[in-house]
């Protein structure tokens, strides 16, 4: 029988190793991804990335099922891509990192069971990872940043405000009380019939307008609790381009993009100051947004704090920061058995 262990102690395969060859498998949305990541080089190997947009771009969003199917026949495709541009074997790999939350469940589950056979046929070890967390430590692959530190995480399913005092001790200080942030560019851009997801098309669009020309509401601004809401932003927006039916569609997604960003910036900055801590990342597909890039680096210099950020490829959805994280857990001594779950909505 399968015990249910998130320990290492008692299981058998528990040699210590420095060396290792971790892949990590994502899939808990709409991209397939792995990759390698070799603890004794301290860099990836390879890091690959499925994505499924031109699946789902003509329902304007995600479908869980088909994602499910997608994955279903890629996440063997891009392991074994993975691999190749690694130059290794499958039995080379010494560790399996993957997905297990949170996540659209039938996405999760394909990345899991499949995670579980490899494993188990290989006689791999295999550690299950919170995708949020990995978000969160993905800038240590690339740069290593000192304890603690103020992670922003902005995605299409997250908006979270968190202190990082180590790996495994994550204080959840401010989150989202409707949309998330990226929630809220797709669904903008939904109303402009920008294709999804809108994030990327809003950004572009943006260089070309005025982030003055409009003044939206920014929700929370003052907030002390760390709250953030994006709906009624959606539905100001939604407003006055009914009222204003001879607008600038440039100058009207800049001026949206300018309150985003302007919330953010500000509530990564006033936690940093509150707590006296001298770094700040951000991280999650939003961090690829140049205008949020350009106003935190522009606004925290102003009061000495370091902001970084992951390349754009480590910034969205990948399986190096899973491959990573599951390094760093393993450290900690971790290692699942195979009753471990997926959980759609898992709090970190
Ligand atoms: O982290 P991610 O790849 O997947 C989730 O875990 O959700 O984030 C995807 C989100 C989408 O909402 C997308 O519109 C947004 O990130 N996004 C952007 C940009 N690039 C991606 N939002 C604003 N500006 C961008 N350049
Ligand atoms: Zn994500």
């Amino acid at each position: 029988m399968f015990k249910e262990s998130t320990s290492r102690e008692n299981l058998p395969l528990s040699a210590p190793k420095a060396n290792l060859n971790i892949l990590g498998i994502e899939s808990s949305c709409d991209d397939a991804a792995a990759s390698i990541y070799s603890s004794g080089q301290k860099k990836l190997l390879s890091n690959v990335v499925s994505s499924q947009i031109k699946v789902h771009n003509p329902f304007g969003g995600v479908v869980p099922e088909l994602a499910s199917r997608e994955h279903f026949k890629n996440i063997p495709l891009v392991v074994d891509q993975a691999l190749q541009e690694a130059g290794l074997d499958v039995d080379d790999i010494d560790l399996i990192s993957v997905t297990h939350a949170p996540g659209l469940i039938g996405s999760l589950l394909v990345g899991l069971a499949y995670a579980k056979g490899l494993a188990f046929s290989k006689n791999i070890p295999f550690i299950g990872v919170h995708h949020i967390e990995a978000h969160m430590l993905a800038i240590h692959i690339e740069k290593k940043i000192p304890f603690p530190y103020v992670a922003l995480v902005v995605s299409g399913g997250h908006t979270h405000l968190y202190v990082i005092h180590d790996v495994g001790e994550y204080e959840l200080v401010g989150a989202t009380c409707d949309d998330a942030a990226g929630e809220v560019f797709d669904k903008v851009g939904k109303i402009f019939n920008l294709g999804f997801p809108g994030g990327p098309v809003i950004d572009r669009l943006s260089k070309k307008g005025n982030p003055k020309a409009i003044s939206f509401p920014r929700a929370f601004i003052k907030d002390e609790q760390f709250r953030f809401s994006f709906s009624g932003l959606k539905t100001a927006v939604s407003y006055y381009i009914q009222k204003n039916p001879h607008y600038n569609i440039n100058d009207v997604l800049a001026s949206f993009q300018e309150a985003v960003v302007d919330v953010l910036v500000h509530k990564a900055l006033k936690l940093a100051l509150k707590r006296n801590i001298s770094n700040v990342v951000v991280c999650g597909g939003v961090a690829c947004n140049s205008r949020l890039r350009e106003r935190m680096d522009e606004v925290l210099s102003v009061h000495k704090i370091n902001f970084s950020v992951p390349t754009p490829k480590l910034c969205a959805d990948n399986a190096a920061m899973i491959a990573y994280t599951g390094w760093e857990l393993w450290k900690k001594g971790r290692q699942d058995n195979f009753d471990l779950n997926a959980f759609p909505n898992k709090v970190l």
